[in-house]
């Protein structure tokens, strides 16, 4: 029989995404109801380790649901990669007598949190909180959405001054292993190319198709590249390439860089983050264990830790036909 739980640790870890406070007060406040203590932990498993940690009650979380980052702050801890490091922070979690842990973050996080609960038989939960949309498990992780919001409102902007100049703009945006944010948001804003890391469409095809807009009389262009894409080259120097292959382009380079991470949740994140949560300290309260929770089909589920990590969220490949269908 697993220990009865009554303490929950909570915490967020790796990059930031909009939603996480959300998702912090929906985990604080399922605690209170069910009569649960709750503490949270600063800066992920650094503050783990150091033992940095407040006390969390209904009111600490109050009017922080519309905010982006995180009130608990967010790292990547070097130190939590080693079994020292691990040590003392089960051993500070021991003390303070936390029974499981909501560990709030991406497959960094999740690969982390389940070392540790092997090696320390501390539970953890999984919630899936990162604006890059690579986990598997789960349809949508906490934070993408409003990135592509945000997204797509920026390049709406450059669209504006590419117009009125005739101009090529390149746009970078995050994504370093996966397209989710590129597809969705070139869609979105009506791009003419969509360059992402699952699919290598080669530099020649860049040139044809962007050789194609010109003759079929488009006046200006939109590439949006992910910041992992496969054509060898990075935003600048691809724009390079298309300046001298097609010297007619006048071309320009935007990189939206964190941006993308900030900014207000939107409604889906805020609802997304809630429903989440609330599942993830039912189950911790249920005696589950290395868990993590999950939306598919607009349904709450979970999945072990180990097949989120070892599973690959697989973007649409549809997308890209259809991309290429619009950007006639
Ligand atoms: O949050 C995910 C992500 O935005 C990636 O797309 C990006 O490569 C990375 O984080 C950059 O994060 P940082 O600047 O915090 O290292």
């Amino acid at each position: 029989m697993s220990k009865k739980v009554r303490r929950i640790g909570v915490m967020t870890s790796g990059g930031d995404s909009p939603g996480m406070n959300a998702a912090i007060r929906a985990v604080v406040r399922t605690c209170a109801y069910y009569h649960s203590e709750c503490v949270g932990y600063y800066r992920g498993f650094q503050g783990m380790i150091q033992g940095e940690s407040v006390n969390m009650n209904a009111r600490s979380v109050r009017n922080i649901v519309n905010q982006g980052g995180t009130i608990l702050q967010s790292a990547r801890s070097k130190e939590f990669m080693t079994k020292e490091g691990r040590a003392k922070a089960a051993q500070n979690l021991r003390d303070a007598e936390v029974d499981g842990m909501i560990l709030i973050g991406g497959d960094g996080t999740f690969r982390g949190g389940q070392v540790f609960s092997q090696e320390h038989g501390i539970p953890v939960i999984g919630v899936p909180g990162t604006i890059d949309n690579d986990i598997f498990g789960t349809h949508y992780t906490i934070g993408y959405d409003t990135a592509l919001n945000t997204v797509v409102e920026a390049i709406d902007k450059i669209r504006d001054t590419a117009s009125s100049h005739n101009r090529l703009f390149f746009v970078e945006v995050m994504g370093r292993d996966a397209g989710f944010i590129a597809l969705n948001t070139g869609i979105g804003a009506g791009a003419e190319e969509i360059l992402i890391p699952e699919e290598d469409l080669g530099l020649e095809r860049l040139l044809d198709s962007l050789e194609r807009s010109r003759r079929a009389g488009k006046t200006s262009s939109i590439v949006v590249v992910s910041e992992g894409d496969k054509t060898g080259k990075n935003v600048f120097e691809l724009a390079e390439y298309v300046k001298q292959n097609l010297p007619y382009y006048d071309a320009r380079v935007t990189v939206l860089g964190h941006i993308q991470r900030g900014g207000r949740p939107s409604c889906f994140d805020r609802v997304l983050a809630s429903r989440l949560s609330v599942k993830a300290v039912e189950l911790l309260l249920d005696g589950k264990k290395d868990l993590m929770v999950g939306m598919k089909n607009n349904e709450i589920k979970s999945c072990s830790l180990d097949q989120a990590l070892k599973g690959k969220h697989n973007i649409n490949k549809d997308l890209l036909r259809i991309s290429e269908i619009l950007s006639t």
